[in-house]
């Protein structure tokens, strides 16, 4: 049948929250933007027009795009940028995802507002390993800044420090009624009695893993970014950015109002503690007493740690006939990779990071310079001096990762674009080990173009003859955003089944902002045109 077009028209639209107005790029006037709804399987075309005054690039946050990067979106990784008054059809194709993802700008700090869901909906209507859901209920944590954030980026980034942080977290665009001026910026979901509902939990917040908790309620988790989890029931979710969860709800309690709230986790201590709320409202309800006021439910501490890692260690994929479990047992390439917050000589007088310095981020001491042409079109092309093929399998030096100081000797990273070949077929294993310099912190990491299997975690330094025997080999959980606990180390595999060039990094906005990334090249010897498909005639060239 027939592919569908939708059109992202890319804006700037004037939003009121907070008591005041402010001017934010959307995707066709809304905030979030579009939900895309698509079957198992299915391709699409997006066609994006950029109407605004800044440059963008949407990436489709989870989905392989099998060979096919040119659809990827990440900037000067697979492509340039939309400029201003041009336009970019990107074809999309899921292959095996199902559930939810999401869509966002992956240009500096754009993808604050222009953000959206994707909800891969089973090829036979309802055919869930669940309940079937009386509704879906979409639900987007989100932030919002009073001031413009592409201005938030250029000011941490000149002055060297940590950036400012929003004035509130959102739920679906809506700070909730705790705030100023917010009574009628609060999102409701209004539920019958004994129905049971599938929300789709996304975070696009820009810097903190989230807690999010339904009052009253426990919640069953089925899903966790486009696969099926083994259900497992649980008062509060833990979620990081980038990463989505399906829950199901059974309204079964007996009050008339609920709250939903959200919180933040994080170590590191900057972030905004107000607390955002929803509501959930029975329409009807067996209870004969008069609605009372909701009661705040009361989330995890926000330096949690455990709530946090504890949280997602309970997940492990659903066996099911047709979606094998495929985890491999023997890597063919073992790569250690070590997460460090650096610093950096300051360049002015002045610098607002640690002693003076500017803050960097790296994986293996490299901290990645963002090329000026991108790195897809220099490797299909063979264009030579944009990026060399060393990215190393081991940091550089073996130290106490997590000790509690580490010495300021190993606080200096190396600039580079280097990036690593992954051989077409191969089986790749990344122990990701957090480190302790500067300052712990944890690191949501996330890969594009696979879903890889995450087949342990821990806290400490990585011990290479005990942990490997903790490894879940047999129903580890498919995801392609995880989050590495602060001082201590998950390992993930994958099968490289796609060729292309395919970014990693931490989806915390400012470590990426600071360097934390890298990137895959998967092919065979048959050169680039041989193993993916051409690009498309309107394919943003540097
Ligand atoms: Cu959701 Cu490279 O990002
Ligand atoms: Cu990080």
């Amino acid at each position: 049948h027939a592919t569908t077009h939708y059109n992202f028209e890319v804006v700037e639209t004037v939003y009121n929250r907070l008591c005041s107005n402010k001017t934010i790029m959307t995707v066709n006037g809304q905030f979030p933007g579009p939900t895309i709804h698509v079957t198992e399987g299915e391709t699409i075309v997006v066609v994006v027009a950029n109407k605004a005054r800044q440059n963008i690039t949407i990436h489709w946050h989870g989905v392989k795009q099998p060979r096919y990067p040119w659809s990827d979106g990440p900037e000067y990784i697979t492509q340039c940028p939309i400029r201003p008054g041009t336009n970019f059809s990107q074809k999309i194709e899921f292959s095996d995802e199902i559930g939810t993802l999401w869509w966002h700008a992956h240009s500096d700090w754009s993808r604050a507002t222009v953000h959206g869901a994707v909800i891969i909906h089973p090829k036979k209507k309802d055919d869930y390993p669940f309940p079937v859901p009386h509704a879906e209920i979409p639900i987007i944590l989100g932030e919002w800044w009073k001031s413009d954030v592409q201005e938030v980026l250029s000011e941490f980034l000149k002055n060297g420090g940590e950036p400012n942080i929003s004035d509130a977290f959102l739920i679906n665009g809506q700070p909730g009624d705790l705030y100023p001026c917010s009574r009628k910026d609060t999102f409701k979901i209004t539920v019958d009695h004994d129905k049971r509902y599938l929300i789709r939990l996304i975070n696009t917040v820009m810097n903190t893993i989230m807690f999010f908790k339904i009052g009253g309620h426990n919640v069953t988790v089925v899903g966790t970014d486009g696969a099926y989890l083994k259900p497992f029931t649980t008062n509060y979710v833990a979620i990081s950015p980038g990463q989505t969860l399906d829950v199901l709800l059974l309204a079964d309690q007996k009050s008339h109002y609920y709250y939903m709230a959200v919180g933040p986790y994080s170590v590191a201590g900057t972030f905004d503690n107000t607390t955002t709320t929803a509501l959930l409202e029975y329409r009807t309800t067996p209870s004969t007493l008069p609605p009372s006021s909701p009661r705040l439910p009361l989330l995890p501490e926000s330096n949690n740690t455990l709530a946090s890692a504890d949280f997602t260690r309970k997940f492990k994929t659903l066996s099911l006939k047709n979606r094998p479990i495929n985890v491999p047992t023997n890597p063919s390439t073992k790569l250690f990779f070590t997460l460090s917050m650096n610093t950096l000589p300051c360049p002015n007088a002045t610098c607002l990071g640690p002693f003076g310095d500017r803050f960097s981020t790296s994986i293996n001491n490299l901290t990645f310079d963002q090329p000026k042409i991108s790195i897809l079109e220099a490797y299909y092309k063979g264009t030579n001096g944009v990026y060399s093929g060393d990215f190393p399998s081991r940091p550089p030096l073996a130290f106490n990762y997590t000790e509690e100081f580490v010495s300021r000797e190993l606080w200096f990273p190396a600039n580079a674009t280097k990036v690593r070949y992954l051989d077409y077929n191969s089986t790749v294993e990344i122990v990701f080990q957090g480190t302790n310099t500067v300052r712990g912190v944890d690191h949501p990491m996330h890969l594009h173009g696979y879903s890889f299997y995450v087949v342990g975690s821990g806290f400490g330094d990585f011990d290479e003859m005990r942990d490997p025997r903790s490894y879940n080999l047999v129903n580890p959980p498919l995801m392609n955003t995880i989050a590495v606990p602060v001082n201590g180390w998950t390992t993930i595999r994958f099968r490289a089944d796609n060729p292309g060039v395919w970014l990693l990094h931490c989806h915390l906005e400012r470590h990426l902002s600071w360097g934390m990334m890298m990137v895959f090249i998967t092919k065979n010897g048959k050169g680039p045109s041989a193993q993916m498909d051409p690009p498309p005639p309107d394919f943003p060239r540097c």
